[in-house]
């Protein structure tokens, strides 16, 4: 379970839970059986699985809604038991499918539910609201005094997500936020959330049933099944090497080059061999995979050589139609790639700056299996 400390999305960040050997019975019903888990801070943990293989009672026992009967959570060296309930409800911010919005209440007074509950002074509480609403793209304006029957299922998932937001948590829990929502507006939530989470860098737990959702969301994949983890890692590293019968047959066939356009650049995005001289004088160690990028002044790339034995071969970059962006998919660098002839496409981040690469045998590597 500690592999993930090695996968370069996952490295520069610690555990925010640690949870080991928990078990959860109702009655004769084993829910959960020894179930161990690291959660990465500031990172998308997914836990996926068939119905009633126990993801909503994990989420439930994170934050002490479920009692647990055996083992322990550790929550940043306190264990969830000694927390008391307004401590759990401040550090994480709920969002569930079925738990709606109060109808009675105007979207501006849900999503200002828990900071009033906290005390928050009234000025800060509206700047909050005013804040989170423009967050997910609902015009305060607008949407502020409108009840819940007056919000498409959309509208009313984000004004669920603003809500859960609300007094700023550090974690946030998502027991299938989406999925009630029809596919089309299913994509733009995702969309959404991509957006607003790597912005606010939070520490999610995301519940799922669907497939392409967990691996369009995740940093790390939690399978379960039958109240226990079967395999826990980095998606691509999942899809990669899956552990036994039951997770190749939950994944599917044809899985990898599919769900290519499900990740995004940055998730594989690896430093890069970079600099201004035209030519570097010696190849580096392992020329024959990776690219060096020649740069102007400003990091903007110009050309990029791959070798060939000791030979060097040179390609002059245009930016944009040779060049990804951070959010860009694998199946966009691999059409790249093959179109410029280098083994690695070049990741630009704001005003066109060279800011990494994604290597062409990082891909290969996901996409056979
Ligand atoms: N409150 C409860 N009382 C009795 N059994 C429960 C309760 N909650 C969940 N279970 C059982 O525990 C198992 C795991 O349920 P759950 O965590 O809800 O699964 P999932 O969210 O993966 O569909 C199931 O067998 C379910 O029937
Ligand atoms: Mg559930």
């Amino acid at each position: 379970m500690q592999s993930h400390h090695n996968h370069p999305v996952l490295t520069d960040t610690h555990s925010f839970l640690t949870v080991k050997n928990i078990a959860v019975n109702y009655g004769e019903i084993a829910a959960l059986q020894d179930v161990t888990l690291s959660i990465p801070a500031n990172r998308v943990t997914v836990l996926i699985g068939p119905s009633g293989c126990g993801k909503s009672t994990t989420l439930r026992c994170l934050n002490g809604l479920v009692k647990i009967d055996g083992g322990s959570i550790t929550y940043e060296d306190e264990g969830i038991q000694d927390l008391s309930e307004t401590d759990l409800r401040r550090s994480m911010g709920y969002a569930i499918q079925s738990v709606g919005l109060m109808p009675h209440l105007s979207v501006e007074e849900n999503v200002d539910l828990v900071p009033r509950l906290l005390g928050w002074p009234k000025a800060s509480r509206t700047e909050r609201v005013e804040k989170l609403l423009k967050l997910v793209r609902l015009e305060p304006e607008i949407y502020s005094k409108k009840y819940p029957h007056e919000l498409s299922g959309g509208e009313a998932q984000r004004i669920g997500f603003a809500r859960a937001l609300g007094a700023d948590p550090p974690m946030l829990l998502m027991d299938e936020p989406f999925g009630a929502v029809d596919p089309l507006n299913r994509e733009q939530l995702q969309d959404e959330f991509i957006r607003i989470q790597r912005q606010l860098k939070k520490t999610v737990v995301f519940v799922t049933h669907d497939l392409d959702e967990a691996i369009r969301l995740a940093d790390y994949l939690v399978i379960m099944k039958d109240g226990k983890i079967v395999q826990a890692d980095a998606p691509e590293r999942i899809l990669a090497s899956p552990r036994g019968e039951f997770v190749e047959r939950f994944l599917g066939p044809d899985r990898a080059l599919q769900r290519l356009t499900l990740f995004t650049a940055d998730r594989l995005m690896e430093k890069v061999l970079s600099g201004v001289e035209e030519k570097p004088a010696l190849a580096p160690d392992e020329s024959s995979n990776r690219t060096y990028w020649q740069v102007d002044a400003e990091g903007k790339p110009i050309a990029g050589y791959a070798w060939v034995g000791d030979k060097a071969i040179r390609r002059l970059i245009v930016n944009g139609t040779h060049t990804v962006q951070q959010y860009s998919s694998l199946k966009e660098c691999v059409s790249k790639i093959l179109n410029l002839g280098l083994p690695s496409a070049a990741v630009v981040c704001e005003e066109g700056r060279l800011c990494g690469e994604v290597r062409f045998e990082t891909i290969q590597q996901i996409s056979q299996g």
